[in-house]
């Protein structure tokens, strides 16, 4: 038939383009080969499934790790993550954004294994100018190894909001009108690695890796970074025109403070905050605030 005048091949031709691009473009957003580098481990990290996966492994010579190819100066950084199962005693997962040098700013998620059925801990830290000591540590409500879970930080100018699954879990704010520094200077890149802490990871170093379990596996996937990326001294996000940055403005709503409350009084098991006996002069000012 000659109807070729009917929208309907048309519309078709034009939806399966509008799905294409969609597709493209949320494989690009989580694109490890487009974001990030291998830094180290000799071939024991790999990018795999045309950059949709990423795995970090650890045996007795060496772990492995990478590193954004970008710096940041603020963002809501996403990542999944599945961690190491089984009995992953001594093992940490770390994943953090850092400056460089000795006044660098960071921003830390520490996983620390278990033997078997025993929980992992989640140790979080905040560095400003090269101080850090600001330790909160969580169990978590439910098993990493098992499934991927994402991890979030939201830094904007006036929070850090580390959150588990849209959970947050901690809030560091800007407090720096009493003299608390805060990360807001200095871009940070991205890093990642497994490695070996049974000095100190597992029950205070008490449990050491079990080599005969290695290697030991972390998967990364569905990396996404709504971010200002920092480039030759200057900001992605300077345009004062863009208004598609509300997460730099973002912060913790009455729900989200609900169940901020629900984490701190349900699954942390340390905050610098209480921790009197390691602050004989007095608590950080933060803590009093
Ligand atoms: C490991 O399991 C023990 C026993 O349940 C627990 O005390 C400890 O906090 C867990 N996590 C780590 C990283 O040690
Ligand atoms: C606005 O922000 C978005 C998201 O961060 C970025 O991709 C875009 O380049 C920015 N536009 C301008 C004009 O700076």
């Amino acid at each position: 038939m000659a109807t070729s005048s009917s929208p309907l091949p048309f519309l078709l031709i034009m939806m399966s383009l509008l799905i294409i691009s969609c597709w493209v473009l949320a494989t690009s957003a989580s694109n490890f080969y487009q974001d990030f580098d291998i830094s180290w481990g000799d071939g024991r990290a790999k990018i795999l499934n045309n950059g949709d996966l990423l795995t970090l492994s650890l045996d007795k010579p060496s772990g492995s790790g990478f590193q954004s190819k970008n710096e940041y100066l603020f963002g809501k950084i996403d990542v999944q993550l599945k961690l190491v199962p089984g009995n992953s005693a001594g093992t940490v997962t770390a994943y953090y954004l850092s400056s460089q040098g000795p006044t660098h700013d960071e921003i830390d998620f520490e996983f620390l294994g278990n033997l078997s059925g025993d929980p992992y801990i989640l140790h979080t830290n905040v560095f400003g100018q090269g101080k850090g000591n600001r330790e909160q540590q969580f169990y978590l409500w439910f098993d990493p190894t098992a499934n991927f879970h994402t991890y979030s930080v939201l830094w904007n100018p006036k929070h850090i909001i580390f959150s588990v699954d849209g959970t947050p879990i901690r809030e560091f704010k800007n407090l720096e009108s009493i003299g608390v520094r805060y990360p807001k200077d200095q871009p940070m890149r991205i890093y990642s690695s497994l490695w070996n802490a049974d000095d100190w990871a597992t029950r205070g170093g008490l449990v050491k890796t079990d080599w005969t379990q290695a290697p030991f596996t972390a998967s990364y996937r569905n990396f996404n970074a709504n971010a200002c990326i920092w480039s030759s001294g200057a900001s992605s996000c300077s345009s004062s025109s863009n208004n598609s940055n509300a997460w730099l403005a973002e912060e913790l709503d009455s729900t989200s403070q609900q169940k901020l409350k629900w984490v701190r009084n349900n699954y942390m098991i340390y905050n610098y905050c209480t921790d009197s006996k390691r602050f004989p002069q007095g608590l950080p000012p933060e803590c009093v605030a």
